[in-house]
């Protein structure tokens, strides 16, 4: 074996367990591998789950709060205001570093597979370009997606469905969108029409900002699920924030929620930036602009929890961690039962690389070894403590690690360990 993992708890199973690791690939899951391997590390009872699946975040803009200025609203339109300024003087150097650096914050996260829109809105196609590259000098190691994002609608900016060709052709991974940002429901319906049509004739997946409003007459995610059953695209489609559906009446939420099944449509909450952004033209009851996550999970529906922003105009805080995403998550929406804990989890794990469309994931034999093994005994103390990840391995080798922080009280002048452990 390349690497030997010892007395890991892995999820489905009684007993500690050893994971074996020969090359990129998980050889061999045991109560005890009797082979020994030069490098082997002792979890020592620690969780190990597969490593975290990114399904949303802006690379181009990672990094850039207070650059020209901070947003002191904080408000969504105050950070598109800042953006626009900020967006002119981007340069291939710049997105480059910033990305680098955000990178290096989440591998060292868990974070081995990254979904970023990038903003296509742009004649010079500067951030993609730059992003390419990106994409290219991290691969196998981190492997990114890249999603063609017209920030300004593919028909509210000039030459929008040209520049989302352009982009695509330049090697896009993804067809984005964001119809509820359209001047017209006429507009946004043609941009849902057309980054499917370019999605379903290109053979890619498409991952749509869809309703980030509070909104309730933002109803694009019906012509999203409509598309993809028309055009055969099925388990292939994300919509991303849908907070419109907070606001909803029940009646139609109920209607909608069928046909998203049906079309096997995957959602990406984003709770840190939607927790900041939506609600702002509430007076009280100031709503929470939120999708309906437990509803949707009820109905079947593959829901992920993505982290959006990373210190932006738009969401000045974050270390590009998903578990403080999934955090927020069990305040936002009321995810606090048992199990609903523990399925935060999945949502950045497991549901991730489903919407992701990975086939050689999971904690499996045979499976490529993307793994994290956690300062953590189970899931749920996971998320409590947002536990910092011991070592990430990344094709079976060991990419990032972390020592976790000893904290002590001194009591009488006797320093004495505090471990956050019942
Ligand atoms: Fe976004």
């Amino acid at each position: 074996m390349d690497l030997i993992i010892r007395q890991a708890t892995v999820a489905g199973a009684e007993q500690p367990a050893d994971i074996g690791i020969r090359g990129e690939r998980i050889a061999r899951i045991g109560p005890a591998i009797t082979e020994t391997s030069p490098h082997e590390i002792d979890a020592a009872g620690r969780l190990v789950t597969p490593s975290l699946v990114e399904t949303h975040v802006h690379l181009d803009a990672v990094l850039t709060a207070g650059s020209p200025r901070h947003n002191l609203t904080g408000s969504l339109f105050e950070g598109i205001e800042i953006w626009g300024e900020r967006v002119k003087t981007l340069t291939r150097e710049d997105v480059i570093r910033r990305a680098d650096q955000a990178i290096r914050w989440m591998l060292a996260c868990g974070v081995t597979h990254i979904r970023t829109h990038v903003d296509v809105c742009d004649p010079a196609l500067v951030a993609l370009r730059a992003l390419l590259e990106v994409r290219e000098a991290w691969r196998g190691v981190v492997e990114i997606q890249i999603v063609a994002f017209p920030q300004q609608g593919i028909y509210s900016f000039p030459d929008g469905e040209a520049l989302m060709v352009q982009a695509l052709d330049l090697g896009a991974d993804l067809v984005g969108g964001i119809p509820h940002y359209e001047w017209t429901r006429e507009y946004g319906e043609r941009a849902v029409k057309t980054a499917l049509r370019l999605a379903a004739e290109r053979g890619l997946r498409a991952d749509l900002h869809c309703d980030e409003t509070d909104d309730d007459q933002s109803r694009f995610l019906e012509v999203v699920a409509a598309e993809t059953i028309r055009l055969g695209l099925q388990g292939r489609v994300t919509a991303g924030h849908a907070t419109a559906m907070h606001s909803y009446n029940n009646a139609y939420a109920h209607r909608l929620i069928r046909w998203m099944r049906q079309a096997g449509v995957h959602i990406v909450t984003n709770p840190l930036d939607n927790s900041v952004l939506q609600g702002r033209f509430d007076a009280y009851p100031i709503r929470r602009g939120f999708t309906r996550v437990k509803e949707l999970l009820a109905a079947g529906i593959n829901v992920c929890i993505g982290h959006d922003s990373i210190m932006d105009p738009w969401y000045p805080l974050g270390v590009g961690d998903p578990l403080q995403a999934c955090f927020v998550m069990a305040h936002y929406g009321q995810m606090s039962g048992y199990e609903e804990v523990r399925a935060l989890l999945e949502m950045v794990t497991t549901r991730a690389a489903a919407c992701f469309g990975l086939d050689e994931y999971g904690l499996a034999e045979g499976r490529q070894a993307d793994l994290v093994v956690w300062d953590a005994p189970t899931p749920e103390d996971a998320v409590r403590r947002i536990a910092p990840r011991v070592a990430v391995i990344s094709r079976g080798r060991v990419v990032a690690r972390t020592t976790p922080a000893r904290s002590e009280v001194i009591l009488r002048g006797t320093p004495e360990a505090v471990t956050f452990q019942p």
